[in-house]
């Protein structure tokens, strides 16, 4: 099986935040969580080895609590990204296979990708293949520098390039597949006689050429997936970059997404065909959304939602670690957290499932039955079980469990004051 080196190393200064670049998140998933489930996702890739250096001990408190295949090891200082991989030597000593090499900041690369990366490096017999990319605008990145018979030469970083070399737009997109066995050696080759001064892991290139290496490029088809995150406004694209691609793929499944541009929906949501997202929704984490389900405008699911077929979400819905069976409706200014809501279930404006202790910092379920009916403005204090069938009247505070098919109503009595205001006038 091959391994995978992920640098994670640099300190992240345009970010300007006090956390570490690469656990900034998109849809609460840490950007070097994205790398590592495309490098697993691959199912090539037996083992990650994660280089960190800048606030090292909150990045592997996450790999480790995250990934089991992935070791987190330290660069300190950081001398450049040669210097970064050489970190690994010691615990790929005896290893003779492919390594794949990647950045952690680096938050849309695909799986797909990746294994087309793989197979080209193989099928081509290389030692050492470079994915590099077609840029209108090469600026900042390292260029891909060809012989005049297309073979590759080196690559030249924008800091050390001469104008001739500033003009080509093939660039280094920072992801490499290398023969372990045969470029080892190089990391105490390298040198610092540049205008960095940093061990540079691009002159493997040159190194692999002066050794006799078998040095390609794969060039990537979509550029987005090498988009590196290095300012907040980079994040907030590749937000968005993401998004597209989640909203497009449910497109073409058959859910039905009036403005794309405004509906988020995270990568790990299922939604069924035919269902209707109306706009303005941001939906978060993990999800199970079935066929014929309206949600929306203005909804917020949080998480861990599964909903069945034809169920309704409507504005102002927030819904959090909640099941909700097939036909219910909650359609209007409603809280619903750490549920299990039954099916032909009405769900009234302004119901609150009050899930939270703040005393005990306890949460506790709420349960409601098939074919129960919740009055508009009710508070269902949990931990709650409504029995089937049950009419809540409107305005109720629920405190204990209600048995099915009764009705259960804590408001007071109405008082109509005849002619009150005409009395109080003047
Ligand atoms: C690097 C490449 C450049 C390429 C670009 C693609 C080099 C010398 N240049 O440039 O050719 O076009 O990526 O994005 O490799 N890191 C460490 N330890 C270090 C230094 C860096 O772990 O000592 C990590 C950083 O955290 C980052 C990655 O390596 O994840 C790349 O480093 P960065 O300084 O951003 O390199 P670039 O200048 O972007
Ligand atoms: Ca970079």
């Amino acid at each position: 099986m091959i391994k995978s080196i992920i640098l994670g190393a640099g300190k992240g200064t345009r970010m300007k935040s006090d956390m570490p670049k690469v656990l900034h998140t998109i849809f609460d998933k840490a950007l070097l969580g994205y790398v590592i489930d495309a490098v697993n996702g691959t199912n090539l890739i037996d083992e990650n080895y994660i280089i960190v250096g800048h606030q090292a001990e909150e990045v592997e408190s996450y790999v480790k609590s995250n990934y089991e295949n992935s070791k987190c090891v330290l660069q300190s200082p950081q001398l450049g990204t040669g210097h970064a991989v050489s970190m690994a030597l010691p615990y790929l000593k005896d290893f003779e296979g492919e390594a794949v090499i990647l950045c952690g900041d680096t938050p849309l690369i695909t799986s797909d990708t990746l294994k087309e990366f793989i197979e080209h490096h193989k099928a081509n017999n290389s030692d050492i293949t470079v994915m590099s990319a077609i840029f209108e605008n090469p600026a900042n990145y390292g260029r891909i520098i060809r012989n005049s018979d297309g073979t590759l030469n080196s690559i030249v970083e924008e800091k050390d390039a001469d104008a001739e070399q500033k003009a080509v737009k093939e660039i280094n997109a920072g992801i490499y597949c290398v023969n372990w066995g045969k470029i080892k050696s190089a990391f105490s080759e390298l040198k610092t006689n540049n205008a960095q001064g940093e061990y540079y892991l691009t002159d493997i290139i040159k190194w692999g050429n002066e050794n006799k290496l078998r040095v390609n490029a794969y060039t990537l088809k979509n550029n987005e997936e090498i988009f590196g995150i290095n300012s907040k406004a980079n994040l907030a694209e590749a937000y968005k970059l993401l998004n597209r691609r989640v909203v497009k793929k449910h497109l073409e499944n058959g859910v039905t997404i009036v403005d794309p541009d405004t509906t988020w929906i995270s990568p790990e949501t299922e939604i069924g065909a035919d269902t209707i997202i109306y706009p303005s929704c941001y939906i978060n984490g993990k999800n199970k959304i079935g066929s014929h389900c309206k949600i929306g405008p203005f909804a917020h699911l949080r998480g861990d939602v599964i909903l069945e077929d034809y169920v309704k979400i409507g504005n102002f819905v927030e819904v959090k670690k909640t099941t909700v069976k097939s036909h219910t409706n909650a359609c209007h200014l409603t809280y619903l957290g750490d549920s299990e809501i039954g099916s032909n279930v009405n769900i009234g404006a302004g119901t609150i499932t009050a899930n939270y202790n703040p005393l005990t910092n306890v949460k506790s379920k709420t349960i409601i039955k098939d074919n129960v009916k919740i009055g508009s403005n009710s508070v269902l204090v949990a931990p709650l079980v409504i029995e089937e069938g049950t009419n809540v009247g409107a305005l109720s505070a629920i405190t204990k469990n209600l048995p099915s098919w009764a009705l259960a109503i804590t408001r007071a009595p109405l008082r109509v004051v005849e002619n009150w205001v005409s009395r109080h006038k003047d």
